[in-house]
């Protein structure tokens, strides 16, 4: 036990220590510096986005909705693409509200697409190219998810998820590329998943698109420096969007529940504001994801034996509690 005069004596050597040394100064000279650095991103975020020509595809719900309500609030000129018409309708009238509030908002177009139709995305670039003349930022966000064994899905289904997450951005991002290469300006958004660099079992044919998304984004943005167009991929783990409910199962039907997962995960405006800041300052590749997955993606690349093996037990787990 510690005498209550000992006590005293320690606590008073702590806070000489405390305030006779630079640690106090030092401390709040770190924090300062920290908090200038984020003001400064901020600003350097405002500046980048404010009358920017953003166009958000998937702005119906979930992450692109939230991602169309925090760029517009940036001060963006929006177009917002999607297939759902009265959704669409309903999201601009709500940012029209804003938009008479907010002297520097800006009126948002939308654009009527299916990213499954290479006709209509080559159309849909035509039309959202019409609206301000150009673009500026590009956000691939739409795209659809998974749930089924392999042994079980027929190859029609592989081919759909990989037209929606992958041949479709593909197709829009080469449309609107020559614009952006002949201005020397534009910046190219992929929003891949932490499934774009690990694979977890029964999600093969989303898993498999979104590894192509970072692979072609990663090449794009290699081949495309010296023409000066900035990409941008990033990479969240779990939110709480329907991207469960939407996902498609083995034999093409609608999954059409809330994943324990999904439900559990960040909140799309929390994560909305992750993608304004990463492109704002123009970050090459992110992750937004918690602490286990975005190791398990160190994990694949330090220890691959260990990382297979963990994935084995995932699997063998999952499908005895399916048949159970
Ligand atoms: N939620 C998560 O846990 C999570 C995690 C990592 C990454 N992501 C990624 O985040 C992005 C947004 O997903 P979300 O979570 O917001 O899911 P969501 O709520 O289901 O939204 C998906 C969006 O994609 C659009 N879309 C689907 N198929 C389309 C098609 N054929 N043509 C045009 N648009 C289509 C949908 O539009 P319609 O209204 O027309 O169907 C909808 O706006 C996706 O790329 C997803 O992979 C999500």
């Amino acid at each position: 036990m510690v005498s209550p005069a000992r006590k005293s004596l320690l606590k008073r050597r702590v806070m000489d220590l405390v305030t006779q040394t630079a640690i106090l100064p030092l401390l709040f000279g770190c924090l300062g510096i920290f908090g200038l650095f984020r003001l400064l991103q901020r600003i350097r975020t405002k500046a980048y986005v404010r009358n920017a020509v953003v166009v958000i595809t998937g702005a119906t719900s979930g992450l692109g909705r939230e991602c169309a309500r925090v760029f517009h609030a940036a001060g963006a000129k929006l177009v917002l693409c999607g297939r759902n018409v009265k959704a669409l309708d309903e999201l601009t009238k709500e940012l029209a509200v804003s938009y008479a509030s907010q002297g520097q908002a800006h009126k948002p177009f939308t654009v009527i697409f299916d990213l499954t139709d290479p006709g209509a995305i080559a159309a849909a670039a035509a039309e959202i190219l019409q609206c301000f003349g150009y673009v500026d930022i590009l956000i691939n966000n739409a795209g659809v998810s998974y749930r089924g064994a392999i042994s079980d899905t027929t190859v029609d289904v592989d081919k759909r998820v990989m037209e929606i997450n992958y041949f479709g951005p593909v197709a829009l991002t080469k449309a609107l590329l020559p614009s952006m290469v002949k201005r020397r300006q534009g910046h190219i958004v992929a929003i891949s998943s932490i499934q774009g660099k690990i694979s977890i079992p029964f999600r093969s044919a989303y898993a498999a698109s979104k590894h192509a998304t970072q692979a072609f984004f990663d090449c794009l943005r290699a081949e495309m420096e010296q023409d000066r167009i900035k990409v941008t991929v990033i990479s969240p783990g779990y939110i709480y969007t329907n991207l469960s409910v939407n996902a498609v199962t083995a034999d093409g039907s609608r999954y059409g529940a809330m994943d324990k997962n999904t439900a559990q995960g960040r909140s799309p405006v929390e994560v909305a504001q992750d993608v304004l800041a990463a492109v704002g300052n123009k970050k090459k590749d992110v992750i937004l994801a918690d602490f286990l997955p975005s190791m398990a993606t160190y994990l694949r690349i330090l220890a691959p034996g260990l990382f297979f093996r963990v994935m084995a037990s995932k699997a063998r787990k999952e499908r005895k509690s399916k048949n159970s």
